[in-house]
């Protein structure tokens, strides 16, 4: 081991250079596990035609056995050797949003282990839009399954310092990179079904992907609220700071009132409350749009964590766009949500 290699714990610290990156790629070759940057959140990997490896990730989020992996590939090439009859609507939809952030769901092919789809007969395919992770997946020579780079149930990971935080010890290294200009996952559009559904809201908006398709899609949970989850991950509490989070929805002037109010009493107590909307858009210079909150988001919801805040309050945003799945992970955060 050179010197100026960096370790926190066990796990390697890599840059994006060359050496790196083939260094990495020996690590995922021989059945490791490597965090590394994409346009969206960090993610674990692992080769996605190694089981044991696949297994691995498992353990070391630990996550539950039955939520499926998103394969990520490096060049169209790859799509066929893990996925069967693709359908034309996704060759479209490849044209236009690959690499980025759309993970399309598909027939599996029998060269994928199932644990990769937690025993699923589809699997969820996307390319990221990140040059160290195409570089990884090219140099790996084969496709990458990986979730995203958190402790299960954290907010996802978009600085490579939360990977340490949440993984460090537990997995073999890390690639650093900046933060994920995006900082929301993937949307996770199903192909399989007659009309196709977004399972999960996220970078790729409903409106672009039905500009493409030319006709609507569903939207699992708003449109489609069936028995049961469809996309596995759905069901479980996610992305969720140690504090409990108020999610505060209605007109502006009155949420306003009940935070003023919540504030007030909280303080009282000598307790503290943190105002998510007013973290991440601290610097008034700042872009307000809906994708600087998608983008700083999860940041923000670790940051407030590490301020020891007793309650995290939040506002409702708009549902258009990427707004769609800000207020999605904000659901799923959130411990209780007031309609004021
Ligand atoms: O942007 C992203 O998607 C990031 C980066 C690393 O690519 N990955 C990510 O992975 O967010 P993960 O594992 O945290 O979320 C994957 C989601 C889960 O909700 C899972 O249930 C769903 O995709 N999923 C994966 N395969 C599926 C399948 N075959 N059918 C239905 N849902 C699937
Ligand atoms: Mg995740």
């Amino acid at each position: 081991m050179s010197r100026s290699l960096v370790k926190v714990k066990s796990t390697l610290l890599l840059g994006k250079d060359r050496l790196s990156i083939s260094r990495a790629a020996k690590i995922i070759k021989k059945g490791g596990l490597v965090a590394f940057p994409t346009e969206t959140v960090y993610g674990l990997g692992a080769s996605a035609f190694n089981a044991d490896a696949v297994k691995k990730i498992y353990k070391a989020k630990g996550r539950p056995q039955d939520n499926p992996l998103i394969i990520h590939l490096c060049d169209r090439a790859q799509l066929d050797e893990v996925a069967t009859d693709v359908p034309q609507a996704a060759y479209r939809l490849i044209e236009k949003f690959w690499p980025g952030p759309l993970s399309l769901v598909l027939p599996r092919a029998a060269n994928v282990p199932a644990v990769v789809s937690a025993g699923l007969s589809t699997v969820a395919v996307r390319m990221p839009d990140h040059q160290a992770a195409l570089d990884l997946i090219k140099a790996s020579a084969v496709p990458i399954a990986a979730p995203s780079a958190n402790r299960s149930g954290k907010p996802s990971p978009t600085s490579f310092r939360h990977v340490i935080e949440d993984l460090s010890g537990r997995i073999d290294a890390v690639i650093k990179s900046k933060d994920c200009i995006v900082g929301i996952e993937s949307t996770v559009l199903d192909m399989t079904a007659i009309r196709p559904v977004i399972l999960r809201p996220g970078g790729v908006s409903r409106e672009g992907i039905e500009m493409t398709l030319g006709s609507s899609v569903l939207v699992a949970g708003l449109e489609i609220s069936s028995g049961g989850p469809i996309s596995p991950g759905m069901k479980y509490r996610h992305y969720s700071p140690r504090a409990p989070l108020i999610l505060i929805t209605g007109p502006a002037k009155r949420r306003q009132r009940l935070i003023n109010a919540i504030n007030v009493y909280y303080q009282g107590q000598g307790l503290k409350v943190g105002l998510l909307n007013q973290i991440i858009t601290e610097d008034p210079a700042k872009n307000l749009s809906v994708e600087y909150l998608a983008a700083h988001l999860f940041q923000s919801l670790r940051r407030l964590d590490h301020q020891g805040v007793d309650l995290i309050l939040a506002e409702e945003t708009v549902t258009t766009g990427i707004g769609l799945a800000v207020m999605n992970r904000l659901r799923k955060a959130a411990t209780r949500v007031l309609r004021v």
